[in-house]
């Protein structure tokens, strides 16, 4: 017997499903779920439109900049000629302040004779203080849109203070060298610092006399009281 032929399979026709109603929001709440009442009091910037920093690709840094170039990216409310003159004197007192803090570490090493252990101590205490001082002012450099110069080389060729033998020296020159440096140093800091203040950098300014001014003279103290006629290992 044949089977009967299948019923074709009714088309079920999709059901449409029925939308969900739409939650009615309450009266009071607003689209953020604040209430209006909230938002009226949210206080007086409220209604500020405060816009984004937009077109940064065009304040963009570049990957790459020269020595001695001066960039206006950072937006600290100073001019290209302002920065560029801080630059300037930074520079000079970033390799003056490299030089002699490496001339306190040379002294740490090679220091001889009855004050040997304060001097090591003393030295070294100077080295990390000096170190401080490199770091502050090459940032005050990058801050301002310049090239902070780094390396040895280079800080040999732009330092202002003379040259120091590779010998190990007596105590009593090590310390008139380092007393020579403070003191090249702390006159370009107060030349510089008037020329900061004229211009109107008070940061740089700042940093030299609240930082460099203040550090050289108290270490000028420590260092130059060690100039005594007063041999310890002699008596009359
Ligand atoms: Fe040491």
């Amino acid at each position: 017997m044949a089977s009967p032929a299948k019923a074709a399979p009714k088309s079920a026709a999709p059901k449409k499903a029925a939308a969900p109603a739409p939650k009615k929001a309450p009266a009071a709440a607003s689209s953020n779920g604040k209430s209006t009442a909230a938002r009226k009091h949210a206080g007086s910037n409220a209604a500020v439109n405060i816009l984004p920093n937009i077109n940064q690709q065009q304040n963009a840094p570049s990957p790459t900049q020269r020595y001695g170039t001066v960039s206006q990216r950072l937006p600290i409310g100073l001019s290209e000629d302002t920065r560029q003159s801080s630059v300037t004197m930074l520079n000079q007192l970033l390799a003056d302040t490299i030089t002699l803090r490496d001339m306190y570490k040379k002294h740490h090493w090679q220091v001889v004779g009855p004050t040997f252990y304060q001097l090591h101590l003393l030295f070294d205490k100077h080295y990390e203080e000096q170190s401080v001082l490199v770091d502050s002012i090459a940032e005050r450099i990058q801050v301002l849109g310049g090239v902070a110069i780094a390396m040895a080389h280079d800080v040999a060729e732009l330092t202002s203070l003379p040259r120091v033998p590779r010998d190990r020296e007596e105590a009593p020159v090590q310390v008139s060298r380092l007393l020579d440096g403070h003191q090249r140093i702390l006159k370009n800091c107060h030349d510089y610092a008037s020329k900061a203040d004229e211009t109107g950098d008070d940061g740089t300014n700042d940093l030299i006399v609240s930082e460099l001014v203040r550090t050289n003279e108290l270490q000028v103290w420590f260092v130059a009281e060690h100039v005594v006629d007063s041999p310890l290992t002699q008596a009359e």
